[in-house]
């Protein structure tokens, strides 16, 4: 079947997979430097950690998830915190390029899931940390209201996963028909909690781009004191 998603991740990372994942010209193929690239990944997950281990949300991590990997931007230091990892794209030819990458840097404990043939996680594994950043907003809203329900329910009893979204500062979202430009859409911050409740999981914080405290700000709908354009979800099984 014709899915202009998984077409739009297949082609681009045939031609610029680098500047599809952070949109920033000097990250074209012309303009890369590939190490400064990789460092972005570095520093956003040592910052993630960090405000992990800070506010006591997780100890020992054993199976991680790096959901929608693409060229293993933020899969390689992940791999440095736990025991294994899955690492998720619809796109095989992002999955070759991050692969490559983990080869080249000598990280044996990820495994690669292409889901480019069906549309899901598996469902065999659960995890303690889930992670998942730009990946759901350019997901139809219910593709990625889908992948969300599936990302709670592999929450480890003690696990926490931290979820990128847009909860809606897109005027109008993109024509879901279209494979030639990238998707974006936003999920309403009152369907992302309706999920988070059906599955028994607590929202601990929204509105953290830069993950640093828990502030608690965000419970419930009703207290919702801003309406941030994107920010990271982070979640844990109540
Ligand atoms: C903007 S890139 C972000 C890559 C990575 N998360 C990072 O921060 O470096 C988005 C990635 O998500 C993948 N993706 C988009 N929708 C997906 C889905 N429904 N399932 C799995 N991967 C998806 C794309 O193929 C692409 O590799």
């Amino acid at each position: 079947m014709n899915d202009p998603v998984k077409e739009f991740w297949g082609n681009i990372a045939k031609t610029e997979p680098y500047w599809s994942v952070l949109t920033n010209d000097k990250y074209k193929i012309r303009n890369i430097d590939l190490a400064e690239f990789y460092h972005t990944g570095i520093i956003q997950i040592d910052r993630l950690i960090s405000y992990l281990k800070s506010n006591n949300l997780i100890d020992n991590i054993n199976t991680c998830l790096d959901f929608g990997c693409g060229v293993g931007r933020t899969t390689a230091p992940l791999s440095n915190v736990c025991n294994s990892l899955d690492a998720v794209d619809l796109s095989s030819a992002m999955i070759d390029i991050a692969r490559e990458y983990m080869i080249d840097n000598k990280i044996e404990n990820v495994t690669f899931i292409d889901t480019s043939q069906n549309n899901f996680l598996p469902q065999r594994q659960k995890y303690d940390l889930i992670f998942s950043w730009a990946v759901l907003q350019h997901n139809p809203l219910h593709r990625a209201i889908d992948l969300l329900d599936k990302l709670c329910q592999s929450i480890s009893s003690r696990g926490i996963a931290v979820i990128h979204i847009n909860d809606g500062d897109l005027e109008k979202p993109s024509d879901i028909s279209s494979s030639h430009i990238m998707q974006m859409h936003y999920i309403p911050i009152d369907q992302a909690l309706k999920v988070i409740d059906r599955n028994r999981c607590e929202l601990l914080e929204y509105n953290t781009n830069n993950l640093s405290s828990l502030s608690k700000k965000v419970k419930h709908e009703s207290n919702l004191e801003t309406n941030p354009e994107s920010g990271y979800l982070v979640i844990s099984r109540a």
